[in-house]
Formats: C-alpha cells, sequence, structure tokens
C-alpha cells in the first residue's frame, strides 16, 4: 500500500484504506476499484491524498495505530462534547475575557458538560483507546487524512495517540496515560469560546485576533480544571500545551526544564510546565503541521521532523524531543521518496520497511527513473554500509 496525492490518482487504481464521509458513513470502502467518478467524488469532497494497494506495493502494510473503530467512535464522542457544550452558552451574551470565564464557571455551563452522556461516553472511550495504543511502540508516521469539517475532533484524536505512543515509551503509568487521554481529547475545547470566524480565518491573523485566539487555552482550562472525573492535571493540557520551553509560550509564559526527570515539578509549580503539558505541546505541533488544511497542504514528514528537531531545547523539551525521533520514522512506511543524489537522482519511489535501529534509514523501492518512466523495482537498504544516499519526502 502506498499514499498518493489525490491529484494522481488513476482510474483503474484499488483504494488500499476505507474513505469516510462527514458523518464518518463509509464513501468507498477499501478494494473500491477507482473510476473518473469516484476520483472527482474525492476532489469534491476535499480530499488531497488517497491510500492505494498496487501490484509493487502490495506488501507493504501500512497500520494506523488506533482501528477506524475506536477512531470514529472517540471522534463522534469529542464532537458531541463540544456540541453540548456550545449549546449551553448559545444564550448567552459575554464579549470579554473576564465574563466569557464567569460564565464557563456557572452551574448551567458545568453541569450540561459534566452530565452530558457524550463526555461520559468520551471518559469511557479511554480504556479502548489505551488497549489498542498499547500494542503499539513506534508512530506510523502517516497521521490520519483528516476531512475539513471535522479537522479540530480529528486533530484531538491523533494528538492523543501520539502523545500515548511517547508517554508509552517512557513508560509513564496508567494513571498519566488517562491524564493524556482526557486532556488530549479536549485540548482545544476553550476554542468553543471564541468567535468562529477568528478559528476558522484561513489567512493570517491580526495581533488583535491572535489574542483572542490565545484565550482558548483559559478557557479550556476554566472548563475542566474542577470536573472530579478529569482531574486538574488533565486540565493542564488545555492550559499548557502552547507554552514553550524558553518562556516565550502562552497564555502564562512558563518554561520548561528541559529534562524528562523533572519529578519536582508538579501543576501548582507556577512557573514550569509539566510533563504531559511538554508532551502535548509536541503532539500539537507535529499533527498540525502534518495535517492537510483547506488553506494549504500539510508539510512533509522529513520537514516536520527536522522543524521538531531544531525546536528542541526552546520551542520543546529537548530530551523528550530526543525520545519522540526515536518513536517517529523520518521517512514513512508507503510514503514516496525522491532521490537526491548519486545514481538514482530524481528516481522517485516509496518506502518499503523501516529499520527500527534507524528509524531515519529505512529501504526504499524505487519505481520510477528521473523522467518519471516506470522502472522495474529497484530496492535499496539505506542502513547498508557504504550508502550515502540522500532523500526527501515527496510531498
Ligand atoms: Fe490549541
Ligand atoms: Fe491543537
Amino acid at each position: 500500500m502506498r499514499r498518493i496525492k489525490i491529484n494522481n490518482a488513476e482510474p483503474g487504481m484499488v483504494l488500499g484504506k476505507t474513505i469516510y464521509g462527514y458523518n464518518y458513513e463509509v464513501l468507498l470502502n477499501r478494494g473500491v476499484v477507482l473510476t473518473n467518478a469516484y476520483i472527482k467524488l474525492l476532489k469534491n469532497r476535499g480530499f488531497i491524498r488517497i491510500y492505494i494497494d498496487d501490484e509493487e506495493t502490495e506488501d507493504i502494510v501500512l497500520e494506523d495505530p488506533i482501528s477506524d473503530k475506536i477512531r470514529i467512535m472517540s471522534t463522534k464522542d469529542i464532537f458531541r462534547t463540544y456540541k453540548v457544550t456550545q449549546s449551553s452558552i448559545a444564550n448567552i451574551e459575554a464579549d470579554t475575557a473576564e465574563s466569557i470565564i464567569k460564565c464557563i464557571n456557572t452551574p448551567k455551563v458545568k453541569q450540561s458538560f459534566q452530565e452530558s452522556p457524550a463526555f461520559k461516553q468520551l471518559c469511557n472511550d479511554i480504556n479502548y483507546f489505551l488497549d489498542e495504543i498499547m500494542n503499539q511502540d513506534i508512530l506510523s508516521g502517516l497521521n490520519s487524512i483528516k476531512s475539513f469539517d471535522n479537522y479540530t475532533y480529528e486533530h484531538s484524536v491523533d494528538t492523543a495517540v501520539i502523545a500515548l505512543i511517547i508517554a508509552k515509551r517512557l513508560r509513564l503509568d496508567k494513571e498519566k496515560l488517562v491524564q493524556i487521554a482526557i486532556g488530549e481529547f479536549l485540548h482545544d475545547i476553550g476554542k468553543i469560546f471564541v468567535d468562529e470566524k477568528i478559528i476558522n480565518k484561513p489567512g493570517k491573523l491580526t495581533a488583535d485576533e491572535f489574542k483572542l485566539i490565545k484565550l482558548h487555552t483559559i478557557y479550556g482550562y476554566e472548563l475542566l480544571k474542577d470536573i472530579h472525573t478529569i482531574g486538574v492535571a488533565s486540565a493542564h493540557i488545555p492550559y499548557q500545551h502552547h507554552e514553550r520551553q524558553d518562556g516565550t509560550g502562552y497564555p502564562r509564559g512558563l518554561k520548561g526544564t528541559n529534562k524528562l526527570d523533572s519529578k519536582g515539578v508538579t501543576y501548582t509549580e507556577h512557573e514550569k510546565m509539566i510533563l504531559i503539558a511538554e508532551i502535548a505541546a509536541l503532539a500539537d505541533v507535529y499533527d498540525a503541521c502534518s495535517s492537510d488544511r483547506p488553506y494549504r497542504p500539510g508539510l512533509p514528514p522529513d520537514v516536520v521532523f527536522e522543524l521538531i528537531r531544531a525546536g528542541a531545547g526552546s520551542q520543546f523539551n529537548k530530551e523528550l524531543v530526543d525520545c519522540f525521533l526515536g518513536v517517529v520514522p523520518k521517512y514513512p512506511l508507503g510514503f514516496e521518496v525522491k532521490i537526491k543524489n548519486g545514481t538514482y537522482k530524481d528516481f522517485t519511489g516509496v518506502v518499503a520497511s523501516l529499520n527500527l535501529c534507524q528509524l531515519s534509514k529505512p529501504k526504499v523501492r524505487l519505481l520510477h527513473d528521473d523522467k518519471k518512466n516506470k522502472i522495474s523495482p529497484i530496492e535499496i537498504d539505506l542502513s547498508s554500509q557504504g550508502v550515502t544516499i540522500e532523500m526527501e519526502c515527496v510531498s
């Protein structure tokens, strides 16, 4: 299986992963043979990439860290939790940050959130979610193909997946994993208290608009901080997920220790980030940069990988980044790559298998030459001695 741009899809290709519609109804099943009409339908629905199965890549198995069933269930419950909270503030007029915070802390808003079947179900989903994640040691590197309408909810699920795989590598205990799961599911819930027009604005934000967006961290914290099923530590994920190690983040300009072993730091210490929020900060940027948005395609995984590496120490906890780079492949399985030097310069192919000891040096299967002509596959192992091939992901 491999991932291709919808613009490169051709009739006769076989779909490698099921594609879902706005309400997670099946649009096209895995195994369907693409026709011009299907390709047009997918383009019209805003899909930029799809997975296909073909002879050259049939041995490449791309597994999502969580099943479609659990992914869809959690996404829907996050969506429903957002909606129920949104409707509890529908007729309330509050236009300053203070009045919005006051409104969030009214029994009406708190109760409709806490007692909603959607939120209870979401808490319940965590067990299924953790069960599936526990079998995963590395990230596939391929984030989900998100639909434009449900981006926020799908992003929340993906950040939970990323954060939990890191947490698992760090051997954090079950209590922390549960805190991470619920905190990530709801890390951006504060956005429902910010004007939708600003949240969905495709272009650059003005300074005033950005000021308002920043408040989503405080609103999220205010909503979750005294919900006993969540716990105050989880509420610090919405609160701190935009903070940075060097103190230039928001809303409070907290700093980090750049160490994993910061046992002394708790959420009551007011100048430092807590580890679960540092994990959330990293997962948030990784997923947001990799995802396609209506106004820009996602960055290629090797570029995001380098971006995270470059942010180590200033933006992200340095020791955490070291751990992260050990669980995420720079060139994900099934991804299209282009050779940059040597005999095969400008040949393209796919990542055919990962080398778990050296995640950045996979086996690559070249399928097209430098003139884009199909060739009989050539396999190169980047981890072999003497191989000095450089490559980049095709965006
Ligand atoms: Fe956020
Ligand atoms: Fe986010």
